[in-house]
């Protein structure tokens, strides 16, 4: 049966842990594999804008010796004009994989249902499956053994990140944290499902609306933009709402000394995080940004391996 991945509890921890097992060799040995040689195409679709995305995607299906071909809804018929389903039959018969930025999760499954290919989640508004695997992998990389570390996002519960955090933190045995105004808590259904995969990795989730509380004695730090894609008519009421939340060198100083930071980034510096933290010594920025690459690769590599 085709594999998909539309969130990030898509792979079990047997499978989650094979994905950064290969992404760890594929990042030592760049051009060591090439299950797209031929070269086979991966469609990779934009509904929103991008830069890591695009480049990682780009950049990672070359490496695996495919041909990536990269559409803008804008200039293509997906959006309004043509169906998800309609679009994944036709996508279907030339490509290998088709890889999604959008905006609702249901499109996604849409497309999903109707095609034999593998989908993957670029982003939606409700996940961000790829960046936690970069995450993971990053923070795996500086603290070793992910199952056991206690991890905290702060800001926006509801958004793609946060939930992901989640999800993806449950998968790998993680204490995972979210604190937030209690009305932008990650979804009931969201938690409960982590809460049920977190029963069996030793992992856990728990929601804060202190800051303060929430940090206390955490390994990994992590926040995102306030503002999320779509969400620009909200910014005025977010930037109040959220201000509570921002990550600063103060509340750093209340998780573990050696605590690191994450931010997937692109980072409004002064608002979600001071450009003390995200440009500070415990900030993995950049290793996480270039860990999309080897996170993605392994990902695509091992979907394609799937029968
Ligand atoms: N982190 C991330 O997905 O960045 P882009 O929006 O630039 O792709
Ligand atoms: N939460 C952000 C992530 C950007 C990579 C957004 O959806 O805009």
């Amino acid at each position: 049966m085709t594999r998909h991945f539309l969130r990030d509890d898509d792979v079990t921890p047997e499978e989650q842990r094979a994905i950064l097992d290969l992404a760890e060799t594929l990042k030592k040995d760049r051009f060591g594999t090439k299950p797209l040689a031929g070269p086979q195409t991966v469609a990779v679709i934009f509904d929103k804008s991008s830069t890591r995305t695009r480049v990682s995607f780009a950049v990672g299906i070359a490496d695996l010796g495919g041909n990536p071909l990269i559409i803008s809804t804008a200039n293509s018929q997906l959006g309004g004009k043509e169906t998800a389903s309609d679009t994944a039959r036709v996508l279907e018969r030339q490509v290998a994989a088709i890889v999604w930025r959008t905006y609702a999760q249901s499109g996604l499954e849409e497309m999903a249902r109707g095609t034999t290919v593998p989908v993957i989640n670029a982003l939606s508004d409700d996940f961000h499956p790829c960046q936690l695997l970069a995450d993971l992998l990053t923070i795996r990389e500086h603290r070793g053994e992910l199952a056991g570390l206690t991890v905290t996002f702060l800001g926006d519960g509801r958004s793609n990140m946060a939930q992901s955090y989640v999800l993806a933190c449950a998968v790998a045995g993680i204490h995972v944290r979210v604190a937030s105004p209690a009305d932008y808590a990650p979804d009931d259904a969201v938690v409960a499902d982590a809460d049920a995969i977190a029963a069996r990795t030793g992992g856990s989730v728990v929601l804060f609306t202190d800051p303060i509380e929430s940090v206390a004695g955490a390994d990994v730090v992590v926040t995102d933009t306030w503002v999320s894609m779509g969400k620009e008519d909200e910014k005025a009421e977010r930037l109040t709402r959220f201000g509570q939340y921002q990550v600063t060198t103060e509340l750093m100083a209340l998780a573990k000394p050696d605590a690191l930071f994450l931010h997937c980034l692109p980072a409004d510096r002064g608002f979600e995080v001071t450009a003390e933290v995200i440009d500070g010594p415990q900030s993995v920025i950049w290793d996480e940004a270039e860990n999309r690459l080897h996170a993605q690769k392994a990902l695509m590599a091992w979907i394609l391996d799937q029968d």
